[in-house]
Protein backbone atom coordinates (compact mmCIF):
# COMPACT_ATOMS: atom_id res chain seq x y z
CA UNK A 1 0.00 0.00 0.00
CA UNK A 2 2.97 2.01 1.11
CA UNK A 3 4.87 1.53 -2.11
CA UNK A 4 1.82 2.25 -4.26
CA UNK A 5 0.87 5.50 -2.61
CA UNK A 6 4.88 6.07 -2.86
CA UNK A 7 4.86 4.81 -7.08
CA UNK A 8 1.89 7.34 -7.28
CA UNK A 9 2.68 10.37 -6.00
CA UNK A 10 6.05 9.70 -8.05
CA UNK A 11 4.25 9.13 -11.22
CA UNK A 12 1.58 12.36 -10.85
CA UNK A 13 3.97 14.33 -9.23
CA UNK A 14 7.62 15.42 -10.56
CA UNK A 15 8.03 11.98 -11.88
CA UNK A 16 5.56 12.85 -14.05
CA UNK A 17 7.06 15.16 -15.59
CA UNK A 18 10.59 13.57 -15.77
CA UNK A 19 8.54 10.43 -17.55
CA UNK A 20 7.33 13.22 -19.90
CA UNK A 21 10.59 14.95 -20.83
CA UNK A 22 12.19 11.14 -21.33
CA UNK A 23 9.20 10.78 -24.13
CA UNK A 24 9.31 13.69 -26.05
CA UNK A 25 13.54 13.55 -25.86
CA UNK A 26 12.98 9.75 -26.81
CA UNK A 27 10.85 11.29 -29.91
CA UNK A 28 13.34 13.90 -30.72
CA UNK A 29 15.97 11.56 -31.11
CA UNK A 30 13.58 9.05 -33.55
CA UNK A 31 12.69 11.97 -35.33
CA UNK A 32 16.56 13.29 -35.68
CA UNK A 33 17.31 9.70 -36.73
CA UNK A 34 14.65 9.17 -38.52
CA UNK A 35 15.45 12.15 -40.45
CA UNK A 36 19.06 12.39 -40.95
CA UNK A 37 21.04 11.20 -43.59
CA UNK A 38 22.23 7.61 -42.81
CA UNK A 39 26.26 8.06 -41.96
CA UNK A 40 26.84 4.19 -41.65
CA UNK A 41 25.56 3.11 -45.21
CA UNK A 42 28.02 5.51 -46.65
CA UNK A 43 31.06 3.37 -47.80
CA UNK A 44 33.96 6.31 -48.67
CA UNK A 45 37.21 5.72 -48.02
CA UNK A 46 39.26 8.39 -47.12
CA UNK A 47 42.50 6.21 -47.05
CA UNK A 48 46.13 8.30 -47.92
CA UNK A 49 43.34 11.60 -47.98
CA UNK A 50 44.29 14.69 -46.07
CA UNK A 51 41.70 16.34 -44.18
CA UNK A 52 41.90 19.64 -41.87
CA UNK A 53 39.08 20.49 -39.67
CA UNK A 54 38.94 24.02 -38.01
CA UNK A 55 38.00 23.99 -34.15
CA UNK A 56 38.15 20.54 -34.07
CA UNK A 57 38.70 20.44 -30.00
CA UNK A 58 34.80 20.24 -29.31
CA UNK A 59 31.21 19.85 -30.53
CA UNK A 60 30.45 19.31 -34.11
CA UNK A 61 34.19 19.52 -35.24
CA UNK A 62 35.58 16.77 -33.05
CA UNK A 63 33.04 14.51 -34.15
CA UNK A 64 33.33 15.08 -37.95
CA UNK A 65 37.65 14.98 -37.24
CA UNK A 66 37.11 11.54 -35.47
CA UNK A 67 34.53 10.16 -38.49
CA UNK A 68 37.17 11.67 -41.09
CA UNK A 69 39.78 9.65 -39.29
CA UNK A 70 37.86 6.36 -38.73
CA UNK A 71 37.50 6.36 -42.39
CA UNK A 72 41.65 6.83 -43.03
CA UNK A 73 42.15 9.84 -43.47
CA UNK A 74 45.19 11.75 -42.23
CA UNK A 75 43.17 14.65 -39.94
CA UNK A 76 44.99 18.07 -38.88
CA UNK A 77 42.53 19.11 -36.38
CA UNK A 78 43.45 23.02 -36.45
CA UNK A 79 42.69 24.60 -33.18
CA UNK A 80 43.23 27.37 -31.41
CA UNK A 81 43.74 26.07 -27.76
CA UNK A 82 47.30 24.07 -27.93
CA UNK A 83 46.28 22.49 -24.84
CA UNK A 84 42.16 21.58 -25.37
CA UNK A 85 43.27 20.66 -28.90
CA UNK A 86 45.84 17.86 -27.58
CA UNK A 87 43.24 16.48 -25.48
CA UNK A 88 40.79 15.85 -28.31
CA UNK A 89 43.55 14.50 -30.39
CA UNK A 90 44.17 11.81 -27.59
CA UNK A 91 40.37 11.53 -26.81
CA UNK A 92 40.17 10.26 -30.79
CA UNK A 93 43.23 8.53 -30.80
CA UNK A 94 42.24 6.07 -28.04
CA UNK A 95 39.22 5.32 -28.82
CA UNK A 96 39.82 4.53 -32.68
CA UNK A 97 43.69 3.42 -31.59
CA UNK A 98 45.03 5.41 -34.62
CA UNK A 99 48.01 7.95 -34.69
CA UNK A 100 47.01 9.60 -37.95
CA UNK A 101 45.88 12.65 -36.55
CA UNK A 102 48.20 15.75 -35.68
CA UNK A 103 47.42 18.85 -33.77
CA UNK A 104 47.69 21.81 -35.62
CA UNK A 105 47.77 25.66 -33.85
CA UNK A 106 45.60 28.17 -35.35
CA UNK A 107 43.56 31.17 -34.19
CA UNK A 108 41.32 32.06 -37.22
CA UNK A 109 40.52 35.53 -35.66
CA UNK A 110 44.41 36.59 -36.41
CA UNK A 111 45.38 36.51 -39.93
CA UNK A 112 49.18 36.24 -39.13
CA UNK A 113 47.91 33.02 -37.07
CA UNK A 114 46.59 31.63 -40.22
CA UNK A 115 49.50 32.38 -42.42
CA UNK A 116 51.55 30.53 -40.23
CA UNK A 117 49.85 27.85 -40.18
CA UNK A 118 49.28 27.45 -43.52
CA UNK A 119 52.96 27.83 -44.36
CA UNK A 120 53.65 24.78 -41.93
CA UNK A 121 50.72 22.95 -43.34
CA UNK A 122 51.71 23.27 -46.86
CA UNK A 123 54.94 22.10 -46.22
CA UNK A 124 53.78 19.02 -43.99
CA UNK A 125 51.00 18.35 -46.83
CA UNK A 126 51.45 19.58 -50.02
CA UNK A 127 48.01 18.18 -51.00
CA UNK A 128 45.01 18.77 -49.29
CA UNK A 129 41.89 16.68 -49.94
CA UNK A 130 39.02 18.19 -47.55
CA UNK A 131 38.80 21.37 -45.32
CA UNK A 132 35.97 21.74 -43.22
CA UNK A 133 35.51 25.19 -42.00
CA UNK A 134 34.04 24.74 -38.47
CA UNK A 135 35.45 26.95 -36.29
CA UNK A 136 33.06 30.06 -34.97
CA UNK A 137 32.63 32.23 -32.19
CA UNK A 138 28.83 33.90 -31.11
CA UNK A 139 28.07 35.84 -28.15
CA UNK A 140 30.76 38.87 -28.55
CA UNK A 141 29.93 41.91 -29.06
CA UNK A 142 31.71 44.25 -31.28
CA UNK A 143 35.15 44.03 -30.63
CA UNK A 144 38.11 44.60 -32.53
CA UNK A 145 41.27 42.29 -33.14
CA UNK A 146 45.07 43.71 -32.86
CA UNK A 147 44.79 43.63 -36.61
CA UNK A 148 41.43 46.22 -36.34
CA UNK A 149 38.86 43.52 -37.88
CA UNK A 150 35.64 42.61 -35.58
CA UNK A 151 36.47 39.93 -33.56
CA UNK A 152 33.08 37.76 -34.91
CA UNK A 153 33.57 38.75 -38.55
CA UNK A 154 36.96 37.72 -38.73
CA UNK A 155 36.71 33.90 -36.80
CA UNK A 156 33.64 33.12 -38.93
CA UNK A 157 34.18 34.78 -42.27
CA UNK A 158 37.67 36.15 -42.53
CA UNK A 159 39.46 33.37 -41.15
CA UNK A 160 37.59 30.80 -43.43
CA UNK A 161 38.04 33.31 -46.70
CA UNK A 162 42.08 33.72 -46.11
CA UNK A 163 42.96 30.24 -44.97
CA UNK A 164 41.00 28.66 -48.08
CA UNK A 165 42.73 31.07 -50.56
CA UNK A 166 46.10 30.10 -48.81
CA UNK A 167 45.36 26.26 -49.30
CA UNK A 168 44.17 26.42 -53.09
CA UNK A 169 46.95 25.16 -54.41
CA UNK A 170 47.01 22.68 -52.51
CA UNK A 171 43.68 21.50 -52.90
CA UNK A 172 44.30 21.79 -56.72
CA UNK A 173 47.49 19.66 -56.55
CA UNK A 174 44.82 17.13 -54.54
CA UNK A 175 42.92 16.58 -57.68
CA UNK A 176 39.98 15.91 -56.47
CA UNK A 177 38.91 17.85 -53.33
CA UNK A 178 36.00 19.59 -51.03
CA UNK A 179 35.33 22.87 -49.11
CA UNK A 180 32.67 22.72 -46.28
CA UNK A 181 32.07 25.69 -45.03
CA UNK A 182 29.89 25.26 -41.85
CA UNK A 183 27.40 27.80 -41.93
CA UNK A 184 24.22 28.49 -40.26
CA UNK A 185 19.99 28.61 -40.41
CA UNK A 186 20.69 32.23 -38.80
CA UNK A 187 22.10 33.94 -42.06
CA UNK A 188 18.69 34.52 -43.09
CA UNK A 189 18.56 36.48 -40.54
CA UNK A 190 21.94 38.48 -41.58
CA UNK A 191 22.63 41.23 -44.21
CA UNK A 192 25.64 41.85 -45.86
CA UNK A 193 27.73 45.43 -45.04
CA UNK A 194 31.33 45.12 -45.74
CA UNK A 195 32.01 47.89 -42.91
CA UNK A 196 31.32 45.42 -40.64
CA UNK A 197 34.15 43.34 -40.99
CA UNK A 198 36.54 46.02 -39.59
CA UNK A 199 33.67 47.09 -36.60
CA UNK A 200 31.87 50.14 -38.59
CA UNK A 201 29.06 49.17 -41.00
CA UNK A 202 25.66 49.24 -39.92
CA UNK A 203 23.13 48.90 -36.71
CA UNK A 204 23.62 44.82 -34.93
CA UNK A 205 20.81 44.02 -32.83
CA UNK A 206 21.68 41.06 -30.20
CA UNK A 207 23.77 38.40 -31.76
CA UNK A 208 23.21 39.47 -35.50
CA UNK A 209 26.85 39.48 -35.97
CA UNK A 210 26.95 36.17 -35.62
CA UNK A 211 23.94 35.87 -38.61
CA UNK A 212 25.23 38.32 -40.59
CA UNK A 213 29.11 36.61 -40.62
CA UNK A 214 27.61 33.77 -41.73
CA UNK A 215 25.44 35.27 -44.42
CA UNK A 216 29.27 36.30 -45.42
CA UNK A 217 30.81 32.45 -45.19
CA UNK A 218 27.23 31.82 -47.42
CA UNK A 219 28.19 34.47 -50.01
CA UNK A 220 31.58 33.37 -50.06
CA UNK A 221 30.78 30.13 -50.71
CA UNK A 222 29.07 31.02 -53.84
CA UNK A 223 31.85 32.85 -55.13
CA UNK A 224 34.58 30.49 -54.37
CA UNK A 225 32.28 27.98 -56.32
CA UNK A 226 32.55 29.93 -59.32
CA UNK A 227 36.67 30.51 -59.08
CA UNK A 228 37.36 27.47 -58.90
CA UNK A 229 35.08 25.81 -61.42
CA UNK A 230 36.98 23.26 -63.68
CA UNK A 231 39.29 23.14 -61.01
CA UNK A 232 38.55 19.75 -59.66
CA UNK A 233 37.67 21.46 -56.55
CA UNK A 234 34.24 22.03 -55.00
CA UNK A 235 32.80 24.03 -52.04
CA UNK A 236 29.58 23.95 -50.38
CA UNK A 237 28.17 25.39 -47.13
CA UNK A 238 25.93 23.46 -44.69
CA UNK A 239 23.56 23.90 -41.66
CA UNK A 240 23.98 21.77 -38.74
CA UNK A 241 20.93 22.36 -37.65
CA UNK A 242 20.21 23.49 -33.48
CA UNK A 243 22.87 21.44 -31.78
CA UNK A 244 23.85 21.16 -28.10
CA UNK A 245 27.64 22.33 -27.98
CA UNK A 246 29.71 24.74 -26.59
CA UNK A 247 28.76 27.74 -28.94
CA UNK A 248 26.50 29.74 -26.62
CA UNK A 249 29.61 29.43 -24.16
CA UNK A 250 30.30 33.20 -24.30
CA UNK A 251 26.54 34.34 -23.84
CA UNK A 252 25.40 35.34 -20.15
CA UNK A 253 24.45 32.93 -18.27
CA UNK A 254 20.67 32.84 -18.20
CA UNK A 255 21.08 32.08 -21.98
CA UNK A 256 23.88 29.22 -21.36
CA UNK A 257 20.75 28.06 -18.64
CA UNK A 258 18.40 28.24 -21.54
CA UNK A 259 20.21 26.45 -24.03
CA UNK A 260 20.99 23.60 -21.70
CA UNK A 261 17.14 23.50 -20.75
CA UNK A 262 16.49 22.80 -24.31
CA UNK A 263 19.20 20.80 -25.17
CA UNK A 264 17.02 17.61 -24.05
CA UNK A 265 15.49 18.31 -27.61
CA UNK A 266 18.14 19.41 -29.68
CA UNK A 267 20.26 17.34 -31.35
CA UNK A 268 23.56 16.30 -29.65
CA UNK A 269 26.91 17.18 -31.17
CA UNK A 270 26.90 13.29 -33.05
CA UNK A 271 23.90 14.27 -34.67
CA UNK A 272 24.63 18.16 -35.78
CA UNK A 273 28.11 16.50 -37.16
CA UNK A 274 25.28 14.40 -40.11
CA UNK A 275 25.34 17.19 -42.48
CA UNK A 276 28.56 18.52 -42.29
CA UNK A 277 29.73 14.92 -42.89
CA UNK A 278 26.96 14.31 -45.28
CA UNK A 279 29.00 17.39 -47.40
CA UNK A 280 32.61 16.14 -46.89
CA UNK A 281 31.58 12.13 -47.54
CA UNK A 282 28.53 11.56 -49.72
CA UNK A 283 29.34 10.29 -53.53
CA UNK A 284 26.61 11.56 -55.43
CA UNK A 285 28.09 15.43 -53.93
CA UNK A 286 30.78 14.22 -56.70
CA UNK A 287 31.04 17.80 -58.96
CA UNK A 288 27.99 19.80 -56.68
CA UNK A 289 29.87 22.97 -55.71
CA UNK A 290 28.53 26.55 -54.83
CA UNK A 291 25.17 25.26 -52.92
CA UNK A 292 23.60 25.64 -49.49
CA UNK A 293 22.46 23.01 -47.85
CA UNK A 294 19.62 22.53 -45.12
CA UNK A 295 20.32 20.11 -41.97
CA UNK A 296 18.50 17.78 -43.46
CA UNK A 297 21.04 17.57 -46.48
CA UNK A 298 18.78 19.16 -48.78
CA UNK A 299 19.99 21.93 -51.24
CA UNK A 300 18.19 25.04 -50.06
CA UNK A 301 18.11 28.67 -51.71
CA UNK A 302 20.49 30.38 -49.10
CA UNK A 303 19.05 34.06 -47.99
CA UNK A 304 18.56 35.98 -51.35
CA UNK A 305 21.71 38.34 -50.57
CA UNK A 306 24.27 35.14 -50.46
CA UNK A 307 22.75 34.09 -54.20
CA UNK A 308 23.63 37.51 -55.62
CA UNK A 309 26.78 37.49 -57.45
CA UNK A 310 27.71 41.22 -57.55
CA UNK A 311 27.48 41.46 -53.77
CA UNK A 312 29.87 38.50 -53.33
CA UNK A 313 32.11 39.63 -55.75
CA UNK A 314 32.40 43.10 -53.80
CA UNK A 315 32.93 41.16 -51.24
CA UNK A 316 35.45 39.01 -52.02
CA UNK A 317 37.20 42.51 -53.16
CA UNK A 318 36.67 43.81 -49.86
CA UNK A 319 38.17 40.62 -48.27
CA UNK A 320 41.44 40.51 -50.48
CA UNK A 321 42.22 43.95 -49.85
CA UNK A 322 41.58 43.38 -45.56
CA UNK A 323 43.84 40.66 -46.04
CA UNK A 324 46.47 41.36 -47.99
CA UNK A 325 45.64 38.06 -50.50
CA UNK A 326 46.85 39.69 -53.43
CA UNK A 327 50.15 41.79 -52.06
CA UNK A 328 51.26 38.97 -49.71
CA UNK A 329 50.55 35.28 -51.55
N1 LIG B 1 25.55 24.48 -32.21
C1 LIG B 1 24.62 24.95 -33.01
O1 LIG B 1 23.40 24.97 -32.68
C2 LIG B 1 25.00 25.46 -34.36
C3 LIG B 1 23.98 25.91 -35.22
C4 LIG B 1 24.31 26.38 -36.48
C5 LIG B 1 25.65 26.42 -36.86
N2 LIG B 1 26.63 26.01 -35.99
C6 LIG B 1 28.00 26.08 -36.45
O2 LIG B 1 28.66 24.84 -36.23
C7 LIG B 1 30.09 25.07 -36.12
C8 LIG B 1 30.64 24.30 -34.95
O3 LIG B 1 30.15 24.86 -33.75
P1 LIG B 1 29.77 23.98 -32.49
O4 LIG B 1 28.31 24.10 -32.32
O5 LIG B 1 30.41 22.66 -32.57
O6 LIG B 1 30.41 24.88 -31.32
P2 LIG B 1 31.70 24.69 -30.39
O7 LIG B 1 31.63 23.41 -29.66
O8 LIG B 1 31.79 25.95 -29.61
O9 LIG B 1 32.89 24.61 -31.43
C9 LIG B 1 33.46 25.77 -31.99
C10 LIG B 1 34.91 25.49 -32.25
O10 LIG B 1 35.47 26.64 -32.88
C11 LIG B 1 36.70 26.92 -32.23
N3 LIG B 1 37.09 28.32 -32.34
C12 LIG B 1 36.45 29.40 -31.89
N4 LIG B 1 37.17 30.51 -32.13
C13 LIG B 1 38.30 30.10 -32.76
C14 LIG B 1 39.44 30.77 -33.25
N5 LIG B 1 39.59 32.11 -33.16
N6 LIG B 1 40.42 30.04 -33.83
C15 LIG B 1 40.30 28.70 -33.94
N7 LIG B 1 39.25 28.00 -33.47
C16 LIG B 1 38.26 28.72 -32.89
C17 LIG B 1 36.45 26.56 -30.77
O11 LIG B 1 37.69 26.45 -30.11
P3 LIG B 1 37.84 26.82 -28.54
O12 LIG B 1 37.49 25.59 -27.79
O13 LIG B 1 39.27 27.21 -28.43
O14 LIG B 1 36.91 27.97 -28.25
C18 LIG B 1 35.71 25.25 -30.97
O15 LIG B 1 36.62 24.21 -31.18
C19 LIG B 1 30.24 26.58 -36.03
O16 LIG B 1 30.60 27.09 -37.28
C20 LIG B 1 28.85 27.07 -35.66
O17 LIG B 1 28.62 28.39 -36.08
C21 LIG B 1 26.31 25.53 -34.77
Amino acid sequence: MLLWSLLSTLVWGPGSVLILVLLLRLCVRLWHKSHLWDLQHCSTDLTGKTAVVTGANSGIGKVVAQELARRGAHVILACRSFKRGKQALAEIQAALRCNHLLLGEVDLSSMASIRGFARWLLQEYPEIHLLVNNAAVCGFPTTLTPEGLDLTFATNYIGPFLLTNLLKGALQRAGSARVVNVSSFQQTRGYIDEGHLTGAGGPLTFNQNYNCSKLLLTSFTGELARRLQGTGVTVNSVDPGVVYTEIMKHFSWPYRFLFWLVSFFIKDPKQGAVPVLYLSLAKELDGISGKYFSSSCVISPPSKAAQDPQVAQSLWNASVQLTNLDKMD
